[in-house]
């Protein structure tokens, strides 16, 4: 894969200016390594405002005039999931470097033929996993490697929806949920968000899950409740992965009203994460147990940077290591990025049928057993 030889800094381009761009951009305009060159985004108001916001002189509604800007090396994808299939192929033929959002698409082939547009012009093309940078992940992560609680033998992720009124949330742009909530997704919450606990599901723990079942509701146009079992490589090591919406919980977030409790247990001893997402519970991100006979230690990490907006901007940063040095590989690959969505859509391929799937021979896509949100 190509890297960025040049002294100069990195000139970075963001498309798509939504709701989730702030958060997506601030590791860049605070990184000496790049300059934010350009910001494209087919409604000019929000585009201006962005810009001016972080003072870029460069604004486009058109995208083949934005990827035309030679000062452009790399592009930061920021638009509706659907549209990513053209606006990777189309970036790839204008041979930039690629970071995505997630989902990477809403269906296999088109994921295909997006990891095959990057390849044939051999430019870094990876998708943008917050979750994979969040430090005590991270950290929860390094700890398992280290052997710390033992050979893994279940991981269980729990995530709660509810409300709040951070500023960010009432601050978010209503015309963002449009097309979450039409037939140009193919799921609801599971595809939008659990997909960031399926990416999490696997990296933790270093195992691909080879077989699951599920069972999955509809609530209030967009949430999934579910909860799916699932079974690894290594035939010790099981998982449950769920999610539930609490209509009238309120809780406390600097942003969505989501969090998340992860715990993995290994032979000699568990890991706790929290506070991945919001602030429901006052209690440390990291906690580990170690049960080795003459420790059985039970300690708090707490001196973790547990802020989910941390996970965004170590992302950036990560992906102008990876443009720099190609010894370091994006974290998130495409192709991980593709079986994380094979995931998500045998969660809802077992729904429907009540049988085991195994996700990997999933190789199209399966719409939410509620329909289209
Ligand atoms: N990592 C996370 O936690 C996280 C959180 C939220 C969203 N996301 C992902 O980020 C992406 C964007 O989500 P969002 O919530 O910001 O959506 P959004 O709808 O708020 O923003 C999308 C922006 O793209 C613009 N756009 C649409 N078509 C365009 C085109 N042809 N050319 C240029 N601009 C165009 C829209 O005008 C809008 O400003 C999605 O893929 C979503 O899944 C990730």
């Amino acid at each position: 894969m190509s890297t960025i030889q040049s002294n100069s800094k990195i000139g970075i381009g963001i498309l798509g200016v939504g709701n989730i761009a702030e958060l997506c951009s601030k590791g860049y305009l605070q990184d000496d390594r790049c300059k934010v060159v350009a910001v494209c985004d087919v409604n000019e108001d929000k585009a201006k405002r962005k810009a001016e916001k972080w003072g870029i002189k460069q604004v486009y509604t058109d995208i083949d005039e934005f990827l035309n800007d030679s000062s452009i090396d790399a592009v930061e994808i920021l638009t509706p999931t659907h549209m990513h299939k053209n606006h990777v192929a189309a970036a790839a033929s204008a041979k930039k470097h690629i970071s995505c959002q997630k989902p990477i698409a809403t269906s296999i082939p088109d994921s295909i033929d997006m990891i095959q547009a990057a390849r044939e012009v051999d430019v870094t093309f990876r998708i943008n996993e917050c979750f994979y940078h969040f430090p005590p992940l991270v950290e929860a992560r390094n700890l398992i490697q280290q052997g710390k609680i033992g050979i893994p033998q279940q991981i269980r992720i729990h995530t709660l929806v509810g409300q709040t009124d951070s500023d960010f949330q009432v601050g978010m742009d209503p015309d963002g949920y449009g097309w979450r909530f039409s037939d140009a997704s193919p799921g609801g919450h599971i595809f939008d968000d659990m997909v960031h606990k399926i990416a999490i599901s696997q990296w933790l723990v270093g195992q691909k899950i080879v077989s699951l079942k599920s069972s999955v509701r509809r609530q209030h146009t967009f949430f999934e409740p579910f909860v799916s079992l699932l079974e690894y490589e290594d035939g010790n090591l099981l998982g449950i992965l769920d999610s539930v919406y609490g209509h009238n919980l309120w809780m406390n977030s600097s942003y969505y009203g989501a969090d998340e409790f992860v715990e993995i247990t290994g032979d000699e001893g568990f890991i706790w994460v929290t506070r991945c997402t919001g602030e429901l519970l006052d209690f440390p991100p990291l906690s580990i147990f170690e049960g080795d006979k003459d420790k059985r230690a039970f300690k708090h990490i707490d001196t973790i940077n547990a802020d989910w907006g941390a996970g965004f901007e170590l992302s950036s940063k990560h992906f102008l290591d990876s443009l720099i040095d190609e010894s370091i590989l994006p974290e998130m690959t495409p192709d991980d990025a593709t079986n994380v969505l094979q995931i998500c859509f045998g969660i809802y391929q077992a729904a429907v049928t009540g049988n085991s799937v195994d996700p990997r021979t999933i190789d199209n896509f399966v719409i939410s057993p509620g329909g289209y949100p």
